[in-house]
């Protein structure tokens, strides 16, 4: 792979908004450490004062795992997050196809090019499709069509995707690329808001006859598309939701802008909600998965 920029906005504790691969800037690793070491006094990751233990991790980050707990709250397990020469390694085991690789290329010099999904988050998405043998999709958010292209690399011949986009630009990139991995028959691009989309979708008698969605778009809409989505999908379909841990600041009760409210009232509803089996999983900028019970 050539030297690749990729936006790692998404990431729940480093606050960067771009990182050069694979020549990593050894310049970013001391504002790591600050970082982390600012939010551990403030007691920002959620396990109370910081331990010398825990010190000691962060001024080993360099190449060690970001030890977040090892205490007996959680069994003495050991909790890891990921510094950059770790998400380095993560990233060397991601299995990227060629045509992903170059949509995410070209659309690194486009305006909201931190928007896509990553490519361990992509590969998640694709996993998860097979794993459930999911025939009938629907993605909301395309952007440039990274995660929709993703999908729909991988869904069989029979298999359709619902691609909701209400910008026209990104998905002309999308639809190129599309067309070059040969899965545009595959993908059902509609164009226009996303709420309307499944509205008429569910006006069209397709209740209960989807088996995956993914949603990545307009945060405070969530509960609205969970709504919908919950009606679109049939019982043990999956609803995946984007960007849950909000760059970390769900967590940090001293944030408290609209978006970030938003997304922190979204998972605390989740966790309540009895019609869906969760899991919140720390990958990119944290996904949870969702399964219609
Ligand atoms: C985070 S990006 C999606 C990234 C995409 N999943 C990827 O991996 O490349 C969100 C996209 O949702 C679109 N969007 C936002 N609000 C929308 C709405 N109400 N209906 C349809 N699309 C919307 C935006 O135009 C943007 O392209």
């Amino acid at each position: 792979m050539g030297s690749t920029t990729l936006g790692l906005h998404r990431w729940p504790i480093l606050a960067y908004q771009r990182v050069t691969l694979p020549q990593r800037s050894t310049q970013l690793l001391p504002k790591f450490y600050s970082l982390s070491s600012e939010r551990c006094r403030r007691g920002g990751f959620g396990f109370g004062a910081c331990s010398s233990k825990l010190e000691k991790s962060i001024r080993g980050c360099a190449t060690n795992a970001f030890v977040v707990a090892d205490d007996e709250t959680y069994g003495n397990k050991q909790i890891i997050s990921i510094t950059p020469r770790l998400y380095d390694y993560i990233l060397a085991n991601v299995r990227e196809p060629e045509v992903l690789r170059q949509l995410r290329e070209e659309t690194a010099s486009m305006r909201g090019s931190q928007m896509q999904v990553s490519p361990d988050q992509a590969q998640l998405l694709a996993m998860l499709v097979q794993i459930h043998g999911a025939e009938k999709c629907i993605e909301v958010g395309v952007y440039t069509g990274y995660s929709s292209l993703a999908i729909a690399l991988v869904l069989p011949e029979s298999g359709r995707l619902v691609a909701c986009e209400r910008d026209s630009r990104s998905l002309e990139v999308a639809k190129k690329y599309y067309d070059r991995a040969n899965v545009s028959h595959k993908v059902d691009v509609k164009y226009g808001l996303a709420a309307d989309t499944l509205r008429s979708l569910i006006l069209n008698g397709e209740a209960c006859s989807y088996d995956f969605a993914f949603v990545d778009a307009d945060k405070r809409m969530y509960p609205e598309y969970f709504e919908l989505l919950l009606q679109l999908v049939r019982i043990g379909g999956l609803i995946v939701f984007d960007n849950v841990l909000w760059h970390g600041k769900v967590a940090d009760p001293e944030v408290n802008d609209a978006k970030t409210v938003s997304i922190r009232n979204f998972n605390a509803d989740i966790m309540e909600d009895e019609r869906v089996s969760i899991s919140m999983v720390p990958i990119g900028d944290g996904m949870t998965i969702c399964r219609k019970r």
